[in-house]
């Protein structure tokens, strides 16, 4: 390709200062710090505070992202909020609230549903423009607030997750790198392993949904971890292959933290070691759409991402979605 290329230029991240531990969430639901721990890899997790949501934390870790890069805010000229827990359940778009907070006075606005696989969709999205030339300078923001959809009383579900946002501004640059490759994939057949049933155009909200619980997430825990183990991992393979490059010359897998489990076994099924995966997710559970570049995020705070690494994002969620991609990183 001898176009521009994307180079992600800045980072940022919002966590809610609210730790809620394994502990903590033993006291409302029958479970226990070992069973969370040894099944899912987590420990603590943020939960949004009162006056926080989705577009508070998106807009924090998107300036810090334009900080961390030195952009002003009129240069951005799109931003784009992966979510599943918009700040309305219409409009406005949560990105427009982040347009409006960040003063991104001339960048185009929207919101791109794909669960946890919607950092990866988004960044794949972002690309096509740099590469085609039409834009330059792109805000893309992973942001989630699922504790507000949480039925604290269903112990398979109400330990999982986790609130956050994550950053990253991607520009156009001469140099060659950034995206090598990407594979998007989704089964809307599965939809029903991980659905809200109500409050969409289908089941508009009553009063009897309401009492039945059908605001709250519900998930086939066993099949979700089949499809996590299995599909995604391909994905990344047929990845690497498009990019001409093989699973062991990643230097980095920087997956959808939705349990350290599945990550562990992804990387038993690819034959590479386990570190070879980056894992943070003891810290935050799965923060869906925000997991990938709150990883990121702190994959880079610790040392873990050097210029010149080659890197394989693989993101999987609810759709049933997956998303894959290959990355040469640039430095920010
Ligand atoms: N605490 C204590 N016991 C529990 C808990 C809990 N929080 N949750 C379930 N159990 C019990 C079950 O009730 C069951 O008890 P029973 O045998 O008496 O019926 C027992 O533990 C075993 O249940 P399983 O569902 O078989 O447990 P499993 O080992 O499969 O682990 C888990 C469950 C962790 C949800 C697993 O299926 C999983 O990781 N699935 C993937 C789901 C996931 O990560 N989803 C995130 C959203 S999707 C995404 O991000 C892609």
């Amino acid at each position: 390709m001898n176009g521009p290329s994307p180079r992600i230029t800045g980072l940022g991240r919002y966590v809610p200062a609210r730790i809620v531990t394994n502990d903590e969430l033993s006291t409302m639901v029958d479970t226990s710090d070992e069973w969370i721990r040894s099944r899912t890899g987590i420990a603590e997790r943020r939960f949004a505070g009162e006056g926080e949501s989705t577009a508070t934390m998106a807009a924090a870790a998107g300036s810090e992202a334009l900080e961390q890069a030195g952009v002003k805010p009129e240069d951005v000229d799109l931003v784009i909020v992966a979510t599943s827990t918009p700040d309305f359940p219409l409009f406005p778009s949560t990105s427009c609230l982040v347009q409006s907070a960040l003063g991104l006075s001339r960048a185009g606005a929207w919101d791109l549903s794909a669960a946890c696989s919607g950092f990866v969709y988004g960044l794949v999205t972002a690309c096509q423009f740099i590469e085609t030339g039409s834009q330059r300078c792109i805000l893309l923001i992973g942001a989630d607030t699922l504790s507000r959809s949480l039925d604290f009383s269903d112990r398979t579900t109400c330990v999982l997750f986790g609130d956050g946002a994550g950053a990253a501004l991607i520009q156009s640059d001469p140099e060659a790198g950034g995206l090598l490759s990407f594979v998007l994939g989704a089964d809307g057949s599965r939809a029903a392993d991980l659905e809200v049933v109500a409050g969409g155009s289908r089941s508009p909200m009553t009063a009897e949904r309401l009492a039945l619980g059908q605001n709250w997430i519900t998930m086939n825990g066993r099949e979700v971890y089949r499809f996590s183990t299995t599909v995604p991992v391909t994905a990344l393979v047929q990845a690497t292959e498009r990019a001409g490059v093989t699973i062991q010359d990643l230097d980095l897998i920087v997956a959808h933290q939705a349990n350290a489990r599945i990550l562990q076994t992804a990387a038993h099924n690819l034959g590479v070691p386990e570190d070879r995966f980056y894992i943070n997710v003891e810290r935050y559970g799965n923060t869906s759409a925000a997991s990938i570049p709150l990883a990121l995020y702190d994959a880079c705070v610790e040392g873990r991402i050097k210029p010149g690494a080659l890197l394989g994002f693989m993101g999987f969620g609810a759709g049933l979605t997956w998303a894959s991609a290959i990355w040469r990183w640039q430095g920010l």
